[in-house]
Formats: structure tokens, sequence, C-alpha cells
């Protein structure tokens, strides 16, 4: 049989729920056709991979693009050019913009703006506060909505629920896993006065891993009370990866490469402000930790929690300075480096970049490099090394806290639905990101 495709990824070494080796792959309308050896096979475009690792698309389920109405520090086409150029090939945003994500119309004004203007696949998160509660129901059905998101602890942006009778409304309405950014609000407020001007490295001193903890021990009672379901965000402590081993049933977690890379006080005494984060960057010893969660299997997914603000709004004297760091771009190299460092396989980072989300947040047709599957690929040369540079950063921000920091392991390419949008460093594509699909919202 001659088979025809759109477009063949010759000699690929694919990694895959069925291991590692070397594969073809034939794309047709967006959608991955065959896997095995195409040799026969005519395409109207053979790409040859010789020499690179094919992995499943990097979804990227935290991410804050800032439109509308932060649009100075990114908007939702320099974050997704971003997303892509680092090898993303969907992301998840979170609702802290300007309206806040809280109503239908501010949902639907999202996925409008979105729609074929982001560079990559989208969903976005509904914030949940106490005048929505009731709405939730139907808010976390809406077709593109990841689910609903709840800071408990303040961070940036107006959005709080702080109390547990407010926090088991939502709870009671909501059906769908929810996520949460877990440190306790009382706490912190206690605990502002540890804050020392002009010195970050008392960040983590007033944004404790007590406060982390005791927030995420709330939720999972919470969550066993009302029998839902919680993600928590950005794990910083190795208290919560211990204490989150014994409650997989109910509670999911995600950790970011800045707390898997950095160390306080390292991290502070050299970056500043810039390594500035809610939760914080803690001591190796909860760096530590969260690799365990790793090794383990505790933690769930990756989150890059791509957070930009302006070098010039970082350069305010400390606390006065905004919290949050770039990092969608990034995640994929500093990623691939510690891959090559031996700490971590290249498999669990396709677990917990594609399988991983696609598992806890049910995405119908991506995750897996599976016939019939949505043709999204992150192709890297995990050989290559290279500088990660502001220069290369594309949001709007323009840094990263990695400048200058040379890693082992690049993306090269990104596929969204057969298209390749980025080759090489270059964008090679108009902008044609859609909402990413979820089994509990698929239309009927
Ligand atoms: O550091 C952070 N920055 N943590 C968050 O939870 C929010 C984020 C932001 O939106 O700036």
């Amino acid at each position: 049989m001659n088979q025809r495709f759109d477009t063949i990824l010759k000699s690929g070494t694919v990694v895959n729920q069925d291991g590692e080796g070397l594969r073809d792959i034939g794309i047709v309308d967006g959608r991955i056709s065959a896997i095995g050896s195409l040799a026969q096979a005519s395409a109207g475009e053979v790409i040859d991979c010789k020499g690179l690792h094919i992995l499943p698309g990097v979804m990227d389920t935290q991410v804050h693009f800032r439109e509308p109405g932060l649009t100075h520090k990114e908007d939702l086409e320099t974050g997704s050019r971003s997303a892509v150029m680092g090898g993303v090939t969907a992301v998840f945003e979170m609702p802290n913009t300007n309206p806040l994500t809280v109503t239908e119309a501010a949902f639907g004004d999202k996925i409008k703006r979105a729609h074929h203007r982001m560079h990559c696949d989208f969903a976005f998160f509904i914030g949940g506060t106490r005048e929505n509660v009731q709405d939730l129901p139907e808010f976390e059905r809406a077709p593109g909505c990841a689910g609903v998101k709840v800071f408990i602890g303040s961070s940036t942006g107006a959005l709080l629920v702080e109390d547990d009778a407010s926090l088991r409304r939502i709870f009671q309405v909501i059906r769908r896993r929810a996520a949460f950014h877990a440190e306790d609000e009382y706490r912190l407020n206690e605990r502002k006065p540890l804050r020392v001007e002009g010195d970050p490295r008392s960040h983590p001193v007033w944004r404790d891993e007590v406060a982390a903890l005791m927030a995420t021990e709330r939720l999972v009672k919470l969550a066993r009370e009302t029998g839902k379901r919680i993600h928590v965000l950005h794990i910083s402590t190795k208290e919560e990866i211990l204490y989150l081993r014994d409650h997989k049933d109910v509670a999911s977690c995600e950790a970011t490469p800045h707390h898997l890379t950095m160390a306080a006080p390292e991290c502070y005494e050299r970056l500043g402000t810039h390594a500035q984060m809610n939760p914080p960057v803690r001591s190796a010893d909860h760096r530590a930790g969260i690799w365990y969660g790793i090794e383990q299997g505790i933690v769930d997914v990756l989150g890059s929690d791509h957070a930009p603000h302006t070098l010039e709004e970082k350069a305010k004297t400390y606390p006065a300075s905004p919290s949050g760091m770039t990092g969608v771009q990034t995640l994929v190299p500093l990623m691939l480096d510690h891959v090559n460092a031996g700490r971590l396989s290249l498999a669990r980072f396709v677990d917990l970049t594609s399988a991983g989300p696609a598992r806890l947040f049910n995405i119908a047709c991506k995750g897996r490099i599976a016939a019939g599957y949505d043709a999204d690929f992150t192709i890297v040369d995990l050989k290559r090394s290279e500088a990660i540079t502001n220069k290369w950063i594309a949001s709007r921000a323009g840094w990263t806290p990695y400048d200058g920091v040379r890693v082992q392991g690049w993306p090269v390419g990104t596929f969204v639905r057969g298209r390749r949008v980025m080759w090489q460093g270059e964008l090679t594509a108009a902008s044609l990101g859609e909402p990413v699909r979820f089994l509990e919202t698929l239309k009927p």
C-alpha cells in the first residue's frame, strides 16, 4: 500500500508509551496517522529528524500571559511566541489578569483574543471567588476551560479566598479537579514584619514552609470532606511532598523548573528580586525534597509558572518588587539539562509534561504520540549545548533568571496539530492556536 501523508517526520528517536525507538511519524490533517517505518510512503513534506528526539508536545499547565489589562508585561501573542520558541505546544493560562477571569464574559473574551492569535494551543483557568461560586459549575464546563483556580494566599493580583467556609462552598459545587495556590493567608499576614526592606533573602522567611504546608493540609482535608480532587500548584517544600505522598487519591501536584533548579540564599544573592516568586524558592534541602518527589512519582506535572514582570518593576526595592519570573521558554532546555545530568529520565520528563497533564485534566487527543491524536511534538537535540540568554527570550518582559546559563539539550522544533510552528529558533507558521479540548467539556 502506497500511503500518502501531508508530512512525514523521518528517522527521529520517538519517546513514547512504548519506550524509545527510531521511527517515522506520518501526519494527515493535523493528526498522527501512522507511526513506524514509512519508507514506502510519500508525503507533501518530509522532515529529516535524524539525531533528534521527538517527544509528545510539552504542555505547560501554569502560565500568566497578562492579557487583558497588564499587556505591558506580556500578552497572549508574545507569551505564546515564547512558549513555542521553547518547544511548548499548549499552555494553561491563569485568571489573575485585569479584569480577573471570574465571569463568563471575561472568560469568553480571553478565548476570543487567543483564537488564532496564540501560537500554541491554550486553555484558561477561571478564578474561583466568593461572588461567583454559584456559577462555577457552569463556568468550569465551558470549552477551553482548564478548571477552577483559587488563590488561598494572596500573590500578584486581587484573587483571594482564604477561609475554610468560603473554600468549602467552592469545593461543594465544583466537579472538575481544581488548582490551588497554597500558602496560608493568615500566616502570611502575621509574618509580614519579617520582610527586610531591600533584602529578598527574607522572602522565604516571610512566606515560610509552614505557610505552604498548612495551606496544603487544609486543602486536602476539604477535598476529603467534600469528595473532590485538587491540584496543588508549584510545590516549594519537602514537607508538602512527603505529606502529598499519602494523599495521592485526592491530590495531584506540580513542580516548577525554578524550584528544581535554584536554591536560597544563593539565588537571592546572585539575582536579587529576579529570583523572587510565590511560593518562594527555598533552601537546597527543599529543592532536594522536590527532586525526591520527581524520582518517586509523587509530582504529577511540571508547570513553569511563567509570571513576567518588566525589569523596571523588578528593580523596585524588596518587598515593593513584584513576585514572578519568566519560565515558559526555559522549561524544556532547563529540564533537558537535568535529564543530561542524570537527575531524571527522558521518559519521566515526558510523563511530567505530556502524559501527566493529559491524565490529570482529562485532555482529549493530546499527551501521547498515538494514531488519532493531535500531531503535537516537541523535537529536541539532546546533544546540543547552548547558552540561555535574555536576547533569546521572546516574552515581552525580555529577561530570564538564567541569562548566561549554559545547558545541554535544546528544543529545535515545535509542531502544533501537524503544523511546524518553530524550527531551529525561527517562527515558521502563522499563529493558529486553538482551545485544548477536555473530555469533561466536549460538546455532545
Ligand atoms: O510569583 C508569582 N507570580 N506567583 C504567583 O502565584 C503569581 C505570579 C504572578 O502572576 O505574577
